[in-house]
């Protein structure tokens, strides 16, 4: 008995097993009530006594090393049945949502790209200021109504602390730290006291552009702002610029650009007349070099700053500015692909 013990352990541990009926006829073989192993069982009676101790330790370590690999065999067999049947290998996998930038920050990364090509660079500063960078070194008189409660958001009154209303306070910082030539881009949050409504936010976005060197003139504002737009809106984009005022300024202008809606025909966006305005800018005012301590005698230069809201508006015609803020998907996720 122990040499037909010895043959069927080596059988089963050389068995190979490729299919469901394949590992049933293993079954039957050896563990089924009329395979070899019972039958092994039942003729354990005719051993002779000196015999049954050492046959029965055998026969039954057969037993076990035979369930053990029936139940490894099911085990493989069925996780490779599962492979071969329930898994499709070849199907493209799900799409990982991986979400989508804000408009406002493609748009403002798109006017730092473009801006960036001529030499300028990012400067940031902060938006909890104080009076004299806000309004003080940029040569708002002291009783200028942008101070106004109505239009600032104050955090303490005298010393004043309060939200910037604007990223012209980054000129002030920059040309307070370092002497010309500068070449600066400032994008930012600005903070006003705005009713908030479809057209108007307490807060929003700009970006304000410095550039200070020796012989900058008025000319160099208008080619930079042209390159610009051309960049932005298309190379058929055309520019104007109208006499305004600015106390940092001097002269100082808006710009405006040929609606890039309807190229200048006119329509509602427009309000018909074929432009529509996007940022205000000129030379920087003698007063405001004084006050940041850059001589006018030597340097001089200009000023830009524009709204990401209103140039997002104008690429991709969101009609509700409170849409930038609210953070709806639906909104959002439709800037995927840019
Ligand atoms: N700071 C102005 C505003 O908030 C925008 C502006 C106008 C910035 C003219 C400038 C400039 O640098 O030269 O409305």
């Amino acid at each position: 008995m122990k040499e037909k013990i010895e043959f069927l352990k080596d059988e089963i541990n050389n068995l190979v097993v490729a299919t469901a009926e394949e590992l049933e006829a293993m079954r039957i073989k050896y563990l089924s009530k009329k395979g070899e192993i019972t039958a092994l069982f039942t003729d354990f009676k005719n051993v002779p006594n000196d015999d049954k101790r050492s046959v029965g330790q055998l026969l039954n370590e057969l037993k076990d090393l035979a369930q053990q690999r029936y139940n490894i065999l099911k085990e493989s067999f069925s996780s490779k049945g599962k492979t071969d049947t329930d898994l499709d290998l070849t199907r493209t996998a799900d799409p990982i949502s991986v979400g989508t930038r804000h408009p406002l920050s493609i748009v403002k990364s798109e006017i730092i790209d473009i801006f960036s090509r001529i030499g300028f660079v990012v400067a940031e500063g902060p938006e909890i200021e104080d009076d004299w960078n806000v309004f003080g070194a940029l040569n708002f008189p002291p009783e200028h109504p942008a101070r106004d409660m109505q239009d600032t958001f104050f955090i303490e009154k005298s010393p004043d602390v309060l939200l910037r209303t604007h990223t012209s306070s980054v000129q002030t910082r920059t040309m307070t730290k370092h002497q010309p030539p500068i070449r600066v881009l400032c994008p930012g949050r600005v903070y006003r006291n705005e009713a908030i409504s479809y057209r108007a936010h307490c807060f929003f976005h700009q970006v304000e552009g410095l550039y200070i060197d020796k012989n900058v003139s008025f000319a160099d504002l208008k080619q930079v702002l042209l390159y610009f737009a051309k960049e932005m809106f298309g190379a058929d984009t055309h520019i104007r610029l109208r006499p305004s005022y600015f106390p940092f300024t001097e002269p100082s202008a808006e710009m405006d650009i040929s609606c890039n809606l309807c190229g200048g025909q006119g329509c509602p966006f427009c309000k018909y007349t074929g432009w529509v305005e996007i940022l205000g800018c000129g030379m920087v005012d003698t007063n405001v070099l004084k006050n940041c301590g850059i001589d006018p005698e030597i340097y001089s230069g200009y000023a830009f700053g524009l709204g990401v809201e209103r140039i997002t508006n104008l690429k991709f015609q969101a009609k509700d500015l409170r849409m930038f803020s609210e953070n709806d998907v639906r909104f959002l996720e439709q800037f995927r692909t840019i």
